[in-house]
């Protein structure tokens, strides 16, 4: 048994009649989009290389992040695919306030490439022992290439071989990143080519900062292959990532272009970021999709939920509860007169509570006739961490198919990376930086100062 659970009671809203009838529909594409989703990962095509990450050799991951996790502070420089999955995982499973503590490494992400945070990356870990990991799939993305030469610059500044004490993470062929440790021979791990960025969390490219602060890797992809299995196993009445996929493309279809993901918990807070980026990047293609949008519970009930509930019937809403916490604090009893009317606290206990309000706001929706799906873990750990990372990968992929675009790639991304090498003087994409210095002229067309 996983450990998760799936409702989907009340996940078309007001259209149950168009649902059921969508669905019968559809059931034949599910099946075909099972097919497609296996056939493809057998042959390991382009795209479909996260399928067959449960089952990758990790005796290299292990010896590089056993070396890793002797240094004091760990910068990664990466972004998009190669730096969400980092902080997702860490978040969900190791000990918050991570670099507060006295044990290492501490770890410090470099991913937007704002100067004054790369500055206080530096200045925190400058004088102690520094690894730097830099991770690129491509081997090319500017806002890491950047940051990555900064870095190094620090470190030789500093006195230390820079190379001795540098890991890249990136394909196995191609990119400057590829070419670079060849040459200076640092460590470096490879990212399988069949693994798209946001696909890559459970490559080495998320595994590695993970598995170096503590983190059990080998529990994480024993997840993600027991829900690879219970979905290649389940009857196609049974199967919630092929329902998922068919409700998501359904409510696109039915004027509800925004999908919230609302996890009732602080250590998922960077699963629906992780989420927002695969989830965007690979259903926006070709004036189709549906925006997703992040939300988490409860903070969200005095934020966003009014508009939830009483706005426009525009969204799919996902809530994720957390049955069974890590920790659980009971509130103690009420000492003081003036604080009687909160006696109904006492002896409650506060992750209770947090479900309660999960359910709270589960109700008010489907009060209000709009779709939900209740998704239940029984605990957050690395076996159902790795189980849902592998079923939203599913999800993705097969909701794309079932919209007719492809789930694997990212033409809108590499455009603004293009402008951007344009723009920083790349001479092969000096037509890109006259395209964007157009395009942006017209914005700049009319100026109000105030
Ligand atoms: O999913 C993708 O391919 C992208 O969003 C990438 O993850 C992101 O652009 C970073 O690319 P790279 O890892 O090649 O530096």
């Amino acid at each position: 048994m996983i450990g998760i659970s799936f409702f989907l009671g009340a996940s078309f809203g007001r259209d149950e009649g168009k649902w059921a009838e969508y669905l019968g529909e559809t059931k034949p594409r599910l099946a075909e989009a099972a097919g497609w989703v296996r056939e493809n990962a057998a042959g390991d095509k382009s795209g479909f290389g996260w399928y067959n990450l449960p089952d990758q050799n990790t005796e290299e991951l292990k010896k590089i992040s056993a070396w890793l996790s002797g240094y004091d502070a760990i910068i990664h420089v990466g972004i998009g695919g190669s730096a969400l999955g980092n902080l997702m995982l860490h978040q969900a499973l190791l000990p918050m306030y991570l670099n507060e503590r006295a044990e290492h490494p501490h770890f410090y992400l470099a991913d937007n490439p704002d100067p004054e945070k790369a500055a206080a990356i530096w200045e925190r870990v400058k004088g102690s022992r520094v690894a730097l990991v830099g991770v690129s799939k491509s081997g090319a993305t500017a806002e890491t290439m950047s940051q990555f030469l900064w870095f190094r610059s620090k470190m030789k500044d500093s006195g230390v071989n820079p190379d001795e004490n540098t890991l890249v993470i990136t394909d196995p062929k191609g990119g400057v990143f590829r070419s670079f440790a060849g040459t200076v021979k640092c460590r470096s791990l490879e990212i399988p080519p069949s693994v798209g960025g946001r696909y890559s969390v459970l490559s080495n490219c998320g595994l590695i900062s993970a598995a170096a602060l503590g983190a059990d890797t080998t529990k994480l992809l024993a997840g993600a292959a027991s829900m690879r299995k219970f979905i290649e196993t389940a009857g196609s009445d049974a199967n919630p990532a092929l329902t998922l996929a068919a409700i998501h493309r359904f409510h696109e279809l039915n004027g509800r272009p925004m999908a919230v993901l609302m996890p009732y918990s602080n250590r998922m807070e960077t699963f629906s970021e992780w989420f927002a980026q695969l989830w965007g990047e690979s259903v926006g293609k070709d004036g189709k999709g549906t925006t997703p949008v992040r939300a988490l519970g409860a903070i969200d009930q005095h934020s966003q939920v009014q508009l939830y509930t009483a706005g426009p019937d525009d969204k799919l809403y996902t809530l994720i509860n957390i049955a069974s916490r890590r920790e659980e604090i009971t509130l103690p009893q009420v000492d003081e007169e003036s604080l009687v009317s909160l006696a109904y606290l006492s002896g409650q206990r506060l992750g209770e509570m947090l479900g309660y309000e999960a359910q709270s706001t589960a109700a008010a929706l489907v009060k209000a006739g709009r779709p939900v799906v209740w998704i239940e873990l029984d605990k957050l750990n690395e076996e159902s961490l790795g189980a849902l990372i592998f079923f939203y990968e599913y999800v993705t992929a097969v909701t794309g198919h079932l919209m007719g675009i492809n789930p694997f790639d990212q033409p809108g991304v590499e455009q603004g990376k293009h402008y951007t090498y344009g723009l920083m003087g790349r001479g092969e994409y000096s037509g890109d930086a006259k395209e964007a210095g157009e395009y942006f002229g017209l914005i700049k067309k009319s100026e109000i100062k105030a």
